[in-house]
C-alpha cells in the first residue's frame, strides 16, 4: 500500500503529539513530587487533634536536629492556626516540616508562589518539608472550597532573618 509522503508525516506528528499529551498528564500527576496526602505524617482523631501523638498544640517547634522546624498547622472554618490571627514565622536558612490537618471539612494549605501545596484532610496529617534559603513574606491560602466563607481562609507566613528570630517563638 502507498502511503503519501506527506500523509506519513502527519500520522508520525500525530502519534507524536498523543505521546506528548500522555506524557504531561502523567508528569503533571506523579512528576515533581507530586502526590496524594499520605499516611507518612500519621492519623488524629479530627475532634481532638492535640491529644495524638501525630499532632500537637498549633505552631512552631524545634526539629530533630539545629536549622530544622516543625510547624504544626490546624486549618479550620476560616482560619489558619497559625497563620491568620498572627503570621507563622520561620528563621532564613533553615529546613522546615509543615505538618497540616484539619478539625472540620477538607481544606487547602497552598504557600503562595512556591510549590508547597497540600490538602487538609480531617484525620489525617499532611506532612511537607521544605527548606528556606531568603528572608521573605509569603500568603497562605486555602484551596479547597470549604465552606461559605472560603475566600477569606487566608494567613501568612514571615521567613525573617536568622538574627530576627527568637527562640522564644519556638515552642
Ligand atoms: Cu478552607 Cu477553603
Amino acid at each position: 500500500m502507498h502511503v503519501h509522503r506527506f500523509e506519513r508525516l502527519w500520522l508520525v506528528a500525530a502519534l507524536a503529539m498523543i505521546v506528548l499529551f500522555i506524557g504531561t498528564v502523567t508528569y503533571g500527576a506523579v512528576g515533581a513530587g507530586y502526590g496524594m496526602v499520605d499516611d507518612t505524617g500519621g492519623q488524629v482523631d479530627p475532634t481532638d487533634a492535640t491529644a495524638s501523638e501525630n499532632f500537637r498544640e498549633p505552631g512552631v517547634y524545634n526539629g530533630s536536629e539545629p536549622g530544622h522546624y516543625d510547624v504544626y498547622i490546624e486549618a479550620k472554618q476560616f482560619l489558619f492556626v497559625p497563620g491568620t490571627s498572627d503570621p507563622v514565622r520561620v528563621p532564613a536558612n533553615s529546613t522546615v516540616t509543615f505538618h497540616v490537618t484539619s478539625t472540620d471539612v477538607v481544606h487547602g494549605f497552598e504557600v503562595v508562589g512556591t510549590n508547597i501545596n497540600t490538602m487538609a484532610v480531617p484525620g489525617q496529617v499532611a506532612t511537607v518539608t521544605v527548606e528556606f534559603d531568603e528572608p521573605d513574606e509569603y500568603g497562605l491560602v486555602c484551596n479547597e472550597y470549604c465552606g461559605s466563607g472560603h475566600h477569606t481562609m487566608e494567613g501568612s507566613l514571615h521567613v525573617v532573618p536568622a538574627a530576627q528570630f527568637n527562640q522564644t517563638e519556638v515552642n
